[in-house]
């Protein structure tokens, strides 16, 4: 189990502690992973008291425990494991922007600390400021206080490191946990073992055999209620310098000499380093209008809340970037991700060239197809490879085999909502799935020229429920490549 601590949570009435700490923290207890010594101390500017903020959080458990992204599942609540999240929780009345609020909590915490930033985006700095202004952050008699922030991590490069600035100058480093969720995947941590532990995979892991790499992180849904969030991110700021660059990063990076938390971020942070600035031609940004999705008729994103009628935010982004290192040299990389897509898909493929010398290169009809190997991430997990195998009958033709399995054919798999191993490897102190300062700069660094390019640009148009714009397949088809298909 954790060290003893104290979980203090600010947004202890928001979305993000009923959806996915609390189902986290339950599935953690169930796991018998908590300490005794653990309590947890909500805040939240609403009235609220312990039995009341209990009462709802426990209400709204029984459909959150299952993975996020499905429905209202009546799962059977273990009395027992709810029992020792509930009477340890704790609620406190206060205003994020006010020195009493961090007078008081300063009062009462002892010991260990984790702070988790459960707030909008525009809290993240006074917080922090708050904070250590309170001494909340001062680490002494080898206690620990450590602060979790959700994303976004800033907008741009500037105000990724205006905010870098204002953690660093409170706390030390290694006091912050920067979230990505997508490192939360287990599909997504499993890809260095995939990598790293199987000698059939390592060596032709690179431009050698390797043609083009595609990336995708497909969603069916729209834009939902968040317009008013979305309509100034868009998808390049929503989703490529965190999720997708972190799946870039897991594909990418060279062996980190360890498992250790630094020395896997310092290989990370050398493959977003060697991200050649990408030109904007070499990108493509598309919204959604409206049609059909499974059979139901949906709205365009400009008909969607909080939406200007002639918004030019976009909800899908392809593009094409190349990695500078020897590994990678030549070999594209092709980026996309969108909402109101075909299917939800979130995938990595590894395109391999041909065999240098073929027999089977000859004759009409036998030109093997490239061998294709896809790490699927979400919501299907495993790996399938495409192969060439030869057709049964007297002649020798070639035909397409796939090699799969699924993680849960292999493992039983625990429940999860995708935060339990995030918040257990904070209290543990366990930085390897969190972002450094160096890695969110250098990421930002990297889509920066795009962010300045698309400041008016327009967009292209796609149906909802489509693959995404004409434009993002004609970027592929200048290379003579092409996407697979989502659906
Ligand atoms: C979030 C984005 O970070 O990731 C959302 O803000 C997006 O817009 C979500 O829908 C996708 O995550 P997942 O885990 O559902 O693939």
């Amino acid at each position: 189990a954790a060290p003893p601590c104290t979980l203090v949570i600010f947004g202890a009435s928001g979305d993000l502690t009923k959806r996915l700490l609390m189902p986290a923290l339950y599935n953690l207890s169930a796991g018998k992973l908590l300490p005794e010594g653990f309590r947890i101390v909500g805040v939240d500017h609403n009235e609220n008291t312990d039995a009341g903020w209990r009462q709802s959080l426990g209400e709204t458990l029984q459909s959150f425990t299952t993975d996020h992204t499905a429905e209202f599942h009546p799962d059977h609540i273990d009395a027992d494991a709810w029992g020792f999240v509930r009477e340890r929780l704790h609620f406190r009345q206060g205003d994020f922007s006010d020195a009493a609020t961090f007078k008081d909590l300063a009062g009462t915490l002892h010991g260990n600390v984790v702070f988790y930033l459960a707030v909008s985006a525009r809290f993240f700095g006074p917080i922090v400021e708050q904070l250590g202004a309170a001494g909340l952050l001062k680490q002494a008699d080898g206690a620990f206080r450590r602060v979790v922030v959700e994303k976004p991590f800033g907008s741009d490069l500037a105000s990724a490191r205006a905010l870098n600035a204002t953690l660093l100058a409170q706390g030390d480093e290694s006091q912050f946990f920067r979230i990505d969720h997508f490192l939360g995947k287990e599909t997504v941590q499993s890809i260095l073992a995939l990598r790293f532990a199987n000698g059939l995979l390592e060596p032709v892991w690179r431009a050698e055999h390797v043609s083009a790499i595609e990336i995708t992180a497909a969603e069916t849904i729209g834009v939902e209620a968040r317009g008013a969030f979305y309509e100034p991110t868009g998808a390049l700021r929503d989703m490529v310098p965190n999720h997708l660059f972190q799946l870039l990063c897991m594909v990418a990076m060279e062996a980190p000499e360890s498992l250790d938390a630094e020395a896997v971020r310092d290989a990370k942070g050398r493959v977003l380093a060697a991200i050649r600035p990408i030109p904007p031609g070499d990108a493509v940004r598309g919204q959604y209008t409206a049609g059909t999705e499974f059979g139901d008729v949906v709205a365009g994103y400009r008909d969607e809340p909080n939406v200007a009628e002639a918004s030019r935010t976009e909800t899908y982004v392809a593009l094409k970037l190349t990695i500078d290192t020897p590994r990678w040299a030549g070999v594209p990389f092709y980026l996309r991700t969108g909402k109101r897509l075909a299917d939800r898909v979130t995938e990595i493929a590894v395109h391999f060239r041909p065999p240098a010398q073929s027999p089977f290169r000859a004759g009409p009809g036998a030109d093997p197809a490239p061998d294709l190997l896809r790490l699927r991430i979400d919501p299907e997990q495993g790996m399938s490879i495409g192969l060439n195998a030869k057709r049964p009958g007297p002649e020798m033709r070639l035909g397409r085999v796939v090699a799969a399995f699924e993680y849960g054919d292999f493992f039983h798999e625990t429940p999860s909502v995708g935060y339990e191993t995030l918040l257990y490897d904070c209290m543990t102190g366990d930085a390897t799935l969190f972002q450094r300062a160096d890695g969110i700069e250098a990421a930002w660094a990297a889509v920066e020229p795009l962010l300045q390019a698309w400041r008016d640009a327009p967009v292209a148009f796609y149906a909802a429920g489509s693959d995404g714009p004409e434009e993002a397949a004609r970027l592929l088809a200048r290379d003579g490549n092409a996407w697979l298909p989502l659906g």
